[in-house]
């Protein structure tokens, strides 16, 4: 037991078929994302995805990619309910899901061998304390010179934001102070702390990007 207060965690609206979540988001991006990441994912890679909400997005990879292993996880219950039901239907590479709540210390306990870390969505709705956490099993939890680390959601890009997603950082921290649309420039600063190089960016809808960090080569 802890004795932690839950993060506040902020869902969007979703359809219920059953326990299968259907994310108005998810429908418009996970064919976009899928495509994407199963092209980058070495093979047979094993996969660690944190917050992983309806599911929809692991079963959008896992679909395209037969050999890989998918870990999904998420700190509420009826999102990962909804993971396993999609993986019950549609997807027999992913696993069941996991609790993991990244503010609460420990949460990495027993995790270890994977091939890639994926988040999408999260780190503007969380406290940065979970981006943190990310980079932070970044250099734990996975190993191999093609691993990688994607990350995907808006961010701000200074003069170049676009004014949708400066919208949406207002709106995020009007909600609570500590959420917010990350910059490029310190989330990519935090990954290279960890030993990743400046990542690959590919633009998605919505004004959305898919950051794409490998391990920096020694020199
Ligand atoms: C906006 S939803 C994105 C869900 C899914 N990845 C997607 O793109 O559709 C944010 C997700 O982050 C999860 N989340 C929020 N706080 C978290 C935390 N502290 N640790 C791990 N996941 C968290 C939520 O439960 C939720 O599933």
């Amino acid at each position: 037991m802890t004795d932690q207060s839950p993060s506040e965690i902020a869902l969007e609206s979703r359809q219920a078929k059953a326990a299968r979540l259907f994310s108005p988001s998810a429908a418009r991006n996970r064919d976009a994302i899928g495509d994407l990441l199963a092209g980058l994912l070495p093979p047979s890679a094993r996969v660690l995805e944190i917050g992983s909400g309806t599911g929809e997005h692991a079963v959008s990879v896992c679909q395209r990619r037969p050999d890989i292993g998918w870990q999904p996880s998420d700190p509420d219950a009826v999102s990962r309910a909804s993971q396993n039901a999609w993986a019950a239907e549609m997807a027999p590479n992913m696993r069941p899901s996991l609790d993991l709540d990244l503010t609460r210390p420990g949460w990495d306990a027993g995790l270890g061998g994977f091939d890639a870390l994926v988040c999408l969505n999260v780190i503007h709705i969380a406290p940065w304390a979970v981006a943190e956490a990310i980079a932070a099993a970044s250099r734990t939890l996975i190993a191999g010179d093609d691993s990688l680390v994607y990350l995907y959601g808006p961010y701000l890009e200074g003069a170049a934001t676009a004014p949708s997603n400066l919208d949406f950082d207002r709106s995020l921290k009007s909600r609570n102070a500590q959420w917010g649309v990350r910059a490029r420039s310190d989330v990519e600063a935090l990954f290279a702390a960890a030993g990743w190089a400046a990542p690959d960016r590919h633009e998605m809808p919505a004004n959305n990007l898919s950051l794409v960090f490998r391990r920096r080569s020694p020199l």
